[in-house]
């Protein structure tokens, strides 16, 4: 039998841009999916998936998964023919729109197998496994989620070309985020192509929209590392508006990401893909995160209370 795990994470400053080779932040947040993999006489495969859901996730899913599980077990050469498999995912993440959910569940898949057929795999293997499985649901992925879901920790991540660079940040110490789910699911092939055709569209605005993401991005990893919170903050409330801007926020996200402002997070934006699943906000001190949180909960939303940086 075979194990393995993928974080999940948060996106806080720069999803979508991330597409175009702007700079993002990410950070693995405290829960995972683990896959397991057992070999037996026969053929096929047979995936269980036991990870808990956001209601209608894994149904609507369904396809996608399906075609990425194809794409993982053909670049990892699995015989199928001459071998059966069982692959069971379970884990604390949730199944849902916005935690990096499918790119745990490529990471944790080609660990398992590793493991099982004696593979070897070291993390960069891993890595670039979990980016073709990402395929199966993104189309065009940036590799943002499949690093961040392969390596853990909090990372600065740029894609230049067809390389994915990913440095290592580190906070002074862990800090306190709720993450609101609004329960709707995303499909990130869509919202990726919306951003395309708006962009294509609207080359100008676009330009200045990207630049201005830039630059967002590179003031708030100084602000993170010299761990000026209220900065951060405010930096996250910016890029949500650079988000409502491409097209990518809802109502509801919009709604959530006022509560927690209004309830005192020093700052509050969609995460991931948007237009559905999570927001994220920044909320220093247990007091604070218990606070907008319990908002959240209030208004009839998940939450999910974890941190950034360990
Ligand atoms: C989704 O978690 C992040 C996006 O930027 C897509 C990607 O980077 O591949 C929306």
């Amino acid at each position: 039998m075979g194990q393995g795990v993928g974080f999940g994470k948060v996106i806080l400053f720069n999803e979508h841009f991330v597409v175009y080779g702007i700079p993002a932040i990410a950070s693995a947040i405290g829960a995972k999916t683990t896959a397991t993999v057992e070999r037996s006489a026969g053929s096929g495969v047979e995936l269980k998936d036991a990870r808990p859901e956001s209601p209608g996730y894994k149904a609507e899913k369904l396809g996608q998964q399906k075609e990425s599980f194809d794409i993982l077990l053909k670049f990892m050469n699995i015989d199928t023919q001459h071998n059966h498999y069982n692959i069971t995912l379970e884990g604390d993440l949730l199944a849902a729109s916005g935690v990096g959910a499918s790119a745990a569940s490529c990471a944790a898949i080609a660990r398992a197998f590793s493991q099982e057929l004696h593979l070897n795999f070291s993390d960069e293997r891993v890595n670039e496994v979990a980016y073709e499985g990402e395929k199966g649901y993104h189309g065009t992925p940036s590799g943002i989620d499949n690093t961040a879901a392969t390596y853990g920790g909090l990372i600065w991540y740029r894609r230049d070309g067809s390389a994915q660079l990913m440095e290592r940040m580190r906070l002074r110490k862990p800090v306190e985020i709720v993450m609101g789910n609004t329960g709707k699911v995303a499909d990130t092939k869509i919202v990726v192509a919306g951003v395309r055709e708006r962009k294509e569209r609207e080359p100008e605005k676009y330009e200045r929209l990207f630049q201005n993401a830039d630059q967002l991005a590179r003031n708030a990893r100084k602000q993170l590392e010299d761990f000026n919170l209220e900065k951060v903050g405010a930096y996250m409330n910016e890029n949500h508006r650079l988000l409502q801007e491409i097209g990518v926020s809802s109502p509801e996200l919009d709604a959530l990401v006022k509560l927690a402002r209004d309830t005192g997070a020093v700052g509050a934006k969609l995460t991931g893909t948007g237009r559905g699943g999570y927001m994220v906000a920044l909320t220093p001190g247990r007091e604070l995160q218990d606070r907008v949180a319990k908002e959240i909960d209030r208004h009839g939303s998940q939450t999910l209370r974890t941190v950034i940086g360990i």
